[in-house]
């Protein structure tokens, strides 16, 4: 069932979420431009997206997202501002992960319908070509990027691959879980099938689907009539599980420390994480968290 697959160039970020667990934090900010240490989470996930080799963006945004838009932008007055005043380090920075003309696009979903409608809100801009979708609140530590190491599985097996990490037992039921194809203590492992958020004691393993997917268009067929699922959602695992009676899924567990960014500890978590391995700050970080503890 193996599929030949074009070269991956485009991924899909699907940003136009509520992020409810973050309120109030996110009632006027939108939950992907919250920052983490010093940069917004998305300034994360387009880095880690690029550096996987993906040419295009494309943004699924909905209202109150403004400012998403106007991040991947000049911001004129300030750009000038800090040329005046000679602050060339932090202007670079700004400059260097402005998108070339064209690199980004956005379309808009006019109502938070669930991760598998985003998805399916992109299906133009994306067009007939294999697809990563990245959850832009999941930071993903790891070098090479997560992305980056699914793209590597990707270009010898083709058909669609799911990132995914192992969490206790006890946590499956928060979770889209992985339902193994035979062997599941590899690194790479073909599925049989999803299950979203399985109750207590009934996960098919311990493999959980976290946020950085490479998938065919075929997909966008299948998110056209899927129907509401968990939560009053479309749900993306739904249509993904039915494109699994078609198609090859493979799931690659990467190398990396996944940090939910859309959850409260998790947030903190990913802050005081990444504070602590950065070279410019990580001292002053440590002797703050431990002056804390
Ligand atoms: P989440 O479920 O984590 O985001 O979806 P949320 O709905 O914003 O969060 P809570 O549960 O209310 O706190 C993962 C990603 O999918 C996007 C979100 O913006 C988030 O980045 N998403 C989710 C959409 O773009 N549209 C949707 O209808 C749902």
């Amino acid at each position: 069932m193996t599929q030949t697959s074009p070269r991956l160039r485009k991924a899909v970020l699907p940003v136009a979420g509520l992020g409810t667990r973050v309120l109030p934090g996110t009632k006027t900010t939108p939950k992907e431009l919250l920052n983490v240490v010093d940069r917004p989470i998305l300034s994360y996930i387009v880095e880690e997206a690029r550096a996987a080799g993906i040419e295009h963006i494309v943004f699924v945004t909905g209202r109150f997202k403004q400012a998403i838009e106007d991040y991947f932008d000049h911001q004129v007055e300030l750009e000038a501002q800090l040329e005046a005043k000679g602050k060339t380090e932090i202007l670079d920075q700004l400059l260097a992960e402005l998108p070339k003309p064209g690199e980004m696009s956005f379309v808009r979903q006019m109502a938070p319908k669930g991760l598998g409608h985003a998805v399916w809100c992109a299906r133009d801009v994306v067009g007939d070509e294999p697809f990563a979708v990245i959850l832009p609140d999941v930071i993903v530590d790891a070098e090479p990027g997560a992305l980056k190491q699914l793209v590597a599985v990707f270009n010898e097996t083709g058909g669609n691959v799911i990132g995914v990490e192992r969490v206790a037992e006890s946590e499956t039921h928060k979770y889209g879980i992985v339902d193994p194809e035979g062997d599941s203590s590899g690194r790479r492992i073909a599925m049989k099938g999803m299950v979203e958020k399985p109750a207590q004691g009934t996960a098919p393993s311990n493999l959980s689907i976290s946020g950085r997917y490479i998938l065919q268009p075929r997909l966008f067929d299948l998110l056209a009539d899927q129907g509401k699922g968990a939560g009053g959602e479309i749900q993306l695992t739904d249509a993904m599980a039915r494109l699994m009676t078609e198609q090859d899924f493979t799931a690659v567990e990467y190398e990396g420390v996944t940090h939910d960014c859309g959850d409260k500890i998790g947030l903190l978590r990913a802050n005081v994480a990444l504070a602590l391995k950065r070279p410019d700050l990580g001292e002053a970080a440590r002797k703050a968290v431990s002056d804390l503890l």
